[in-house]
């Protein structure tokens, strides 16, 4: 079956500075916003989007996607986890399809095999997402000392897009009973006790955060079509 695909694109940006929050800056002269939205739709599962924006940012989001069609565009909340909500519901909403991918408008680049693996492991799990294993040393810093080492054995970076069926998710969603927020779907899902499935990922999926984010995916992107 065919994937509906969110995108959160409701934050502020606040850590990548700029006039602009970080979605609707440019890389290679695309919006952030419009590279997500291509490289979801260039994949043949993905049906259609759905977009989550801030309230009162539709019109900015309209002009950056450019004609790029959405299902809907809904306005988000005050964390990613209500944003997401927000953009499942619209899902909901539509009444078709049961399946979707919730992805960050900050990781613009998505290689199309990273979805072939997610569709393939959603066939067997309510849940799947790409991972990269941790390459660096881990440690605590303790008041500017080399505090205790964590052991990297087994530690997954997570990212996204993650693939879910959409009646597991949407119950996580709304059964979510406040607390500390969650910063993926995914944790949301395993807190039920369900299995989610870990894929590969990519390094050309991780999030840009920093300025300096903005200057790698460039380097990818030129890479990419040279
Ligand atoms: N997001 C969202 N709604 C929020 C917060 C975040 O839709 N209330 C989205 C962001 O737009 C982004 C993704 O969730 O696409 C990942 O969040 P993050 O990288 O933290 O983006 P921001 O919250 O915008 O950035 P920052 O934390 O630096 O302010
Ligand atoms: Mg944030």
């Amino acid at each position: 079956t065919d994937m509906i695909a969110v995108i959160v694109a409701a934050g502020r940006g606040e850590r990548a500075g700029g006039g602009l929050p970080k979605q609707y800056r440019a890389l290679a002269g695309l919006p952030l916003i419009a590279h997500a939205h291509d490289s979801l739709m260039r994949h043949p599962r993905v049906a259609g989007v759905v977009l989550v924006v801030a309230e009162g940012a539709e019109e900015m989001a309209r002009a950056a996607l450019d004609g790029r069609p959405v299902l809907a565009m809904v306005p988000g909340g005050a964390t990613r986890r209500a944003s997401v909500a927000a953009g499942l519901e619209a899902v909901a909403a539509l009444g078709h399809g049961d399946r979707v991918l919730i992805h960050d408008a900050a990781r613009p680049l998505i290689p199309r095999a990273v979805i072939d693996r997610l569709a393939a492991a959603l066939d067997d799990a309510a849940g799947a997402v790409p991972v990269l294993p941790v390459a660096d040393t881990l440690a605590r810093g303790d008041q500017g000392a080399l505090g205790d080492i964590v052991p990297r054995d087994g530690l997954q970076r997570v990212q996204t897009p993650q693939a879910f069926r959409l009646d597991a998710i949407l119950a996580a969603h709304r059964g979510w009973a406040g607390g500390e927020e969650p910063t993926d779907d995914a944790q949301m899902l395993r807190a039920l006790g369900e299995p989610v499935a870990l894929v590969a990922g990519d390094p050309v999926l991780d999030k840009i955060t920093h300025p300096a984010d903005f200057d790698r995916a460039e380097t990818w992107l030129a890479a990419a079509s040279s």
